[in-house]
């Protein structure tokens, strides 16, 4: 019989922005797929570790870790690496949105958004593919990046947000060329429209209307998320690196 090609047994993975959306629910269905799970998030997540850990049987830790500080983060999987024993992958999720007409927006809020959403992916994938070699690892990567950075929202304004994910999606290809001699992965997913606290709390005329351009009718959820992501971290997807998997209900494409 063949091994479960989509099994993450013995590995560990880091999530960041783990403490609620699709960080929080993905981390579950890796620890499902047998992965231990770290959470680094700006805000206190060991309710969620403990969660996972109760619920699926592995082990499961958090940090404090802000992405846009990249020594916290350097400190962070350092510090991780050596309470977990290992780190094998990543998913590289932590994000923001600034929905803000672009001639209003001021360089704080720009840079704002760019810093957590593009050079916060930088910093923490350049620190675990570090340790990784450091370590003479092998290992993988995933961004999330968005459907946003290969359209324009509307009818909200979000310039600094679409920019940042195409970004994430093109520093994910240049990524993946550099670190395939040393044997790390790095893929991306973009979804679509996402029921989360993130857009939770978006109005509801704007919700309408996306939901009115949505092929699928309907927002999808974290968990139509997870069955890529473990894809793409397991050795399901060994010949695949520099890809981008949107995730849409058909968006993009009309
Ligand atoms: N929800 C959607 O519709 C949607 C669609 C496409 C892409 N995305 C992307 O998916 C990712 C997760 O989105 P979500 O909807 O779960 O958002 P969310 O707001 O529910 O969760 C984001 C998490 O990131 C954490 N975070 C924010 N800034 C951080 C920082 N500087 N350092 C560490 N952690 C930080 C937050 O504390 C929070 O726990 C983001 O990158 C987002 O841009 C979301």
């Amino acid at each position: 019989m063949k091994n479960n090609i989509f099994s993450l047994k013995n590995k560990v993975a880091v999530i960041t922005g783990g403490k609620q959306g699709i960080g929080k629910v993905v981390a579950g269905y890796l620890a499902d797929a047998g992965a231990d799970i770290v959470i680094f998030d700006l805000a206190e997540a060991s309710d969620v570790a403990a969660e996972i850990a109760n619920e699926h049987g592995v082990q499961a830790r958090s940090y404090i870790c802000d992405v846009t500080n990249p020594q916290d983060v350097a400190d962070k999987i350092a510090q991780a690496g050596s309470e977990m024993g290992t780190l094998d992958l990543l998913f590289n999720n932590a994000g923001i949105c600034l929905h803000k007409e672009a001639l209003e927006c001021t360089p704080s809020e720009w840079s704002k958004v760019i810093d957590v959403n593009l050079n916060g992916v930088f910093y923490v994938a350049q620190a675990f593919a570090r340790y990784l070699i450091a370590n003479q690892k092998t290992g993988n990567i995933v961004n999330t990046a968005s459907m946003s950075g290969s359209i324009v929202n509307i009818p909200q304004c979000q310039a600094s947000y679409n920019a940042s994910k195409a970004g994430v999606v093109h520093l994910t290809k240049s990524l993946a060329v550099e670190l395939a001699p040393k044997g790390i992965r790095m893929n991306s997913i973009s979804p679509g429209y996402i029921r989360t606290e993130m857009t939770g709390t978006v109005r509801q005329d704007w919700q309408d209307i996306w939901v009115d351009m949505i092929p699928f009718k309907r927002m999808g959820t974290p968990e139509e998320l997870a069955g890529a992501v473990i894809y793409l971290l397991s050795d399901a997807s060994t010949y695949t690196s520099g890809s981008d998997m949107i995730i849409d209900g058909c968006f993009t494409i009309v």
